[in-house]
């Protein structure tokens, strides 16, 4: 599918792998819609992308402020005239917690609920609410493609390392739903990839300290680093271009298979 002139939604568009995504559509003539709950961000990122950008505060653990967001983005639309055809779900946290620790204690409940709210439920609520504005757009090319959804999982949904359950459940799920998504999408013209990064350089990786960075580096077959937003950004490019890619997840991950501790 091509980026330019097309409206892309996407979600943690305000920081890290989001946001290098947003840079890199936009850059190529996208319209963006930027979902994200940090508004401060969000503002300054606004003030740097000019016209073809729109800020919404957004909660994806919300219903009614995803409902918010789209309606937004809808109204967007019908004054640019640029259709949504894409929708990246990047909006995620990470919470450790061993299912049980030393003092014998269970992990919260809350905790789990935090983290399957914001990277599973959420991701599932944006989509389900986005697409019934994507089936109905004019299809474009020789295979009548309509639009592109890309969904961020992690390494964590195969080798999750030890105190990652709410996080590996949560991701892991978003892998499963790839395929029953583009099943259920196709007969729109509507291709589903995820991807899956190891240890990428953002906010959220920003809050491990040194030393935990470092061995997770190590772990990394080649080459031995944290991948940068943008090389991330190449590979949603990708997917949204090349029409083969669907109902799959691609590791993104310098080969690393986490180990089960640092
Ligand atoms: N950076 C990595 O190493 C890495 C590896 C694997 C997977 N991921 C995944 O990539 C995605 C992006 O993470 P990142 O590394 O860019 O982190 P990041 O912290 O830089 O960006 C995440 C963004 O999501 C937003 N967000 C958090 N909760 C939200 C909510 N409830 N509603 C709306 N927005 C919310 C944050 O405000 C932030 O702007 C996440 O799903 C993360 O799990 C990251």
């Amino acid at each position: 599918m091509k980026i330019e002139d097309r409206t892309f939604i996407i979600s943690g568009g305000a920081s890290g792998l989001g946001l290098a995504t947003a840079r890199d559509l936009h850059s190529r003539g996208a319209y963006v819609s930027l979902l994200d709950l940090n508004a401060s961000s969000g503002a300054e990122v606004i003030s740097e992308f000019g016209s073809r950008a729109k800020f919404f505060e957004t909660d994806v653990s919300s219903t009614e402020s995803i409902e918010a967001a789209i309606n937004g983005t809808v109204s967007w639309v019908q004054e640019t005239g640029k259709d949504i055809c894409g929708v990246i779900a990047g909006a995620g946290v990470g919470l450790p917690g061993l299912i049980v620790d030393k003092t014998n204690e269970p992990v919260s409940i809350e905790s789990i609920d935090f983290v399957l709210n914001i990277n599973l439920r959420g991701t599932l609520d944006l989509i389900r609410q986005a697409v019934p504005h994507m089936t109905t757009v004019k299809p474009e090319g020789p295979d009548g493609e309509r639009g592109v959804i890309i969904m961020i999982a992690s390494s964590a949904a195969f080798d999750g390392q030890m105190g990652q359950v709410a996080y590996a459940a949560s991701k892991g799920a978003v892998a499963s739903v790839t395929l029953p998504l583009a099943r259920d999408l196709s007969r729109y013209g509507i291709r589903v990839v995820t991807i899956a990064p190891a240890l990428f350089d953002s906010n959220m990786t920003k809050l491990m300290g040194p030393k935990v960075k470092k061995s997770l580096e190590n772990a990394m077959e080649w080459p031995k680093r944290a991948g940068q937003p943008e090389e991330f950004a190449r590979l949603v490019r990708e997917s949204v271009e090349n029409g083969m890619l669907n109902g799959t997840v691609l590791r993104l991950d310098g080969a690393m298979r986490m180990p089960a501790r640092l």
